[in-house]
């Protein structure tokens, strides 16, 4: 049984995936500073700061893989908060990789496949295209992955990037600045108004967050030559279709449009066809993931 940590393991990618992972028959062991709402049966919850080194030092010890899944910025937020991201995130970032190299253990990153790449005129983007973060959270992902990178080429080592898309579902807050998804779910069975940045027809890749952790324990068995991965759904939505969507569940949303921000890249659709070939299972569209979200709220 292989031991897996999961930093920032109780926020919404974090705890879903431990769900996955017990599902797999992983030990699973979740690193965070605060415990979550619900404890889940046969998760191991350590308590701790993710930038005390002492603590960080001894929660890894003895874990066959470290998932990293915490970030102290978000998109909406880096271009304020950027020296944050750089002194801090990125920093101790590093300083983990270089535990997890004396100590034998795999790593896995989540990185933004939605900001790494910035505005790319070919879609769906490919690993392989030349990353152009337009906001200081993808930067600060880009920066994270380099050093990576570099580590891989010195020492040999096997750390592996997920540059996941755009994940909804069960878990997700967004009020933490991110999940357009989430947000015109919950307001629209709320009777709130749903507010739109722009005309509505910015795209993203849209993936069921089961899915993505899927893929993740998919990742974890995995021991070829690739570094970075997709995980995406290869399918672009706009805003617009996704209010398009929701009315087909019967409810009826209420938007208002604003001036469009400038953190915003009009168009992401990531190629998933390199992970799908380490992947084998199939994954949800839009259309299946937004019901099993939907009636996972009603409920
Ligand atoms: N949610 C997305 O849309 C998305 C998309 C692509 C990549 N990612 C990346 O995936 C990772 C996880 O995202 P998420 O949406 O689950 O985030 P989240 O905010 O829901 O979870 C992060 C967790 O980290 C914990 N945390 C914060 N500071 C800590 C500290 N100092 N020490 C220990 N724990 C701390 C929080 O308590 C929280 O439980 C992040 O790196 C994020 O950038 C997220």
């Amino acid at each position: 049984m292989k031991k897996v940590l999961i930093i920032g393991g109780n926020g919404f990618i974090g705890s879903n995936l431990s769900n996955c992972l017990i599902k797999h028959k992983y030990e699973v062991y979740s690193f965070d500073i605060q415990l979550p709402r619900l404890k889940v049966d046969d998760v191991n919850y350590i308590v701790g700061d993710f930038f005390d080194d002492e603590c960080l030092e001894k929660a890894i010890t003895g874990m066959d893989v470290i998932i990293h899944s915490l970030s102290t910025v978000n998109p909406g937020n880096s271009n304020e908060r950027f020296m944050q991201g750089y002194s801090r995130d990125f920093v101790q970032s590093v300083k983990l990789f270089d535990m997890c190299i004396k100590k034998n253990i795999k790593v896995i990153f989540l990185s933004s496949g939605g900001t790494v790449y910035g505005i790319q005129d070919e879609q769906p983007i490919k690993e392989t295209a030349l990353p152009a973060p337009i906001n200081h959270y993808g930067a600060v992902k880009l920066c994270i992955e380099n050093v990576m990178r570099t580590f891989n080429i010195q020492l040999h080592t096997k750390m592996l990037i997920a540059r996941i898309s755009n994940p909804y579902g069960p878990g997700q807050d967004f009020h933490k600045g991110v999940g357009f998804v989430d947000a015109s779910l919950k307001k629209t069975l709320r009777n709130e108004t749903i507010e739109i940045w722009g005309d509505g027809n910015v795209v993203r890749d849209y993936i069921y967050i089961e899915d993505v952790c899927e893929m993740l324990c998919s990742l974890i068995e995995y021991d070829g030559d690739e570094e970075v991965f997709n995980l995406s759904s290869n399918e672009g939505m706009s805003l617009n279709d996704i209010i398009e969507e929701i009315k087909l569940l019967g409810l009826n949303p209420n938007v208002v449009y604003k001036p469009a921000r400038s953190v915003d890249v009009p168009k992401v659709i990531l190629d998933n066809s390199k992970i799908m070939k380490v992947h084998s299972m199939k994954i949800r569209t839009f259309r299946e993931g937004l019901k099993l979200f939907y009636h996972h709220l009603v409920k």
